[in-house]
């Protein structure tokens, strides 16, 4: 027998992914629940789910998957520019954001160089870093100071080898969201030394008033700034894979050179057109999740042994502040409920006092709590 690990490179040998929520398919396995009887607060995905019209121009599109998808869909990259005021050169199609993520690693990441990170944040960060040999600093942001950026220490946290910083906003798993002011400081901190800011803006559209906290306009003033964004949450297309990155058309053609060809597919082109266009969707997903929102935070400080941190967006980071449970008791117990939460113990700069769980419609938010409530009383 070959040991294929040893023919393995290097330099992935030791790499194991990391964990993510919404694995609804192990918990119906597990606990015996069909799929669709599950409620899912563990991916922090629009409780809408997807538009209907992006469901229906799926459909409709079905005897094209015969084709290669459209290597270059001017068409679809027209609409996401006029949709997010820039233009179609500005913006580069992923296979869900999590491609772009790579990519940009891929491209600009290699030994000796290095990203900074603030934590807590998306893992994935972390995980493309691994992958492509750079090496990472993190900048803790403090539960106590509501996980809040403290600007100054992450321009000291720059280095002569530094080449990206990450930035997640508004920030997964906390809910921070940073003013505009501060992240135009850190991207003109960074250009002027040669640095890079990858700002992920996935959640961005379910801030109020998103367009004012966006960054994507700033993408032609500054190269050194990309922006990502995915259909994934707000337009509720996380299993057909697509997102999208704004940023200088320069940059752009710099990661276009690399990407892998055909990763993106025709049904989630098709149904990113549909989606971004229907204006009654995203209104009414807006009001339903800021709604949703205030009445789950409501909720959660009525439970005296819980903290709900401030979040501007569609999840909320619980922690637990008195009594013997741990996330992973409390993620476990509503499993076996069918309610799924994300245990956060992974999450760097978080431990097993954490969870975070997805706002969704008013009637399984309380479900929720009070599935909660019970898990306290039978310890
Ligand atoms: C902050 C953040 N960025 C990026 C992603 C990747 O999303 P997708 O690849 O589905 O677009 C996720 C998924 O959970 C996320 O939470």
């Amino acid at each position: 027998m070959v040991d294929v690990s040893k023919l393995a490179k290097k330099s992935l040998r030791d790499l194991t992914p990391y964990f993510h929520g919404g694995n609804v398919w192990e918990i119906s396995e597990k606990y015996d629940i069909p799929v669709d009887q599950l409620i899912d607060f563990s991916i922090s995905t629009n409780p809408l789910g997807a538009p209907e019209t992006a469901l229906k121009t799926i459909s409709e599109h079905l005897n094209l998957i015969k084709h290669y998808p459209d290597p270059n869909p001017e068409w679809l990259l027209k609409i996401l520019a006029k949709s997010n005021g820039v233009n179609p050169n500005n913006v580069i199609l992923g296979n869900g954001s999590t491609e772009l993520i790579y990519l940009f690693n891929e491209v600009f990441l290699e030994d000796g160089y290095e990203a900074v990170i603030p934590v807590p944040s998306f893992s994935e960060y972390k995980a493309a870093i691994e992958r492509f040999g750079g090496n990472m600093t993190f900048l803790k942001c403090d539960s106590a100071k509501n996980f809040e950026l403290n600007v100054k220490e992450l321009e000291q946290s720059i280095s002569k080898k530094t080449r990206i910083i990450f930035l997640c906003n508004p920030n997964s798993p906390t809910g921070v969201l940073y003013e505009k002011e501060d992240l135009l400081h850190i991207i003109r901190f960074a250009a002027k030394r040669n640095v890079l800011v990858f700002l992920d803006e996935d959640y961005i559209d379910f801030v109020d008033d998103a367009k004012r906290y966006s960054m994507a306009e700033y993408v032609n003033e500054y190269n050194n700034l990309f922006v990502l964004r995915s259909l994934t949450k707000f337009f509720g297309l996380a299993g057909v894979r697509i997102g999208f990155g704004i940023a200088s058309p320069d940059l752009i053609n710099v990661l276009n050179n690399v990407k892998m060809p055909w990763s993106v597919n025709s049904l989630a082109m098709f149904a990113t057109a549909a989606a971004v266009n229907d204006v009654d969707f995203i209104k009414n997903s807006r009001l339903l999740v800021s709604k949703s929102r205030k009445e789950m935070i409501k909720l959660f400080k009525s439970i005296a042994w819980l903290k709900v941190h401030h979040s501007e967006t569609n999840f909320l980071l619980i922690e637990v502040t008195q009594g013997k449970l741990t996330s992973t008791h409390i993620k476990e117990g509503l499993a076996k409920k069918g309610l799924l939460i994300r245990d956060c113990k992974d999450f760097d700069g978080l431990n097993n006092r954490f969870f975070r769980v997805t706002v969704r419609r008013p009637e399984e938010n309380k479900k929720l709590i009070d599935a909660i409530k019970s898990l306290n009383k039978q310890k």
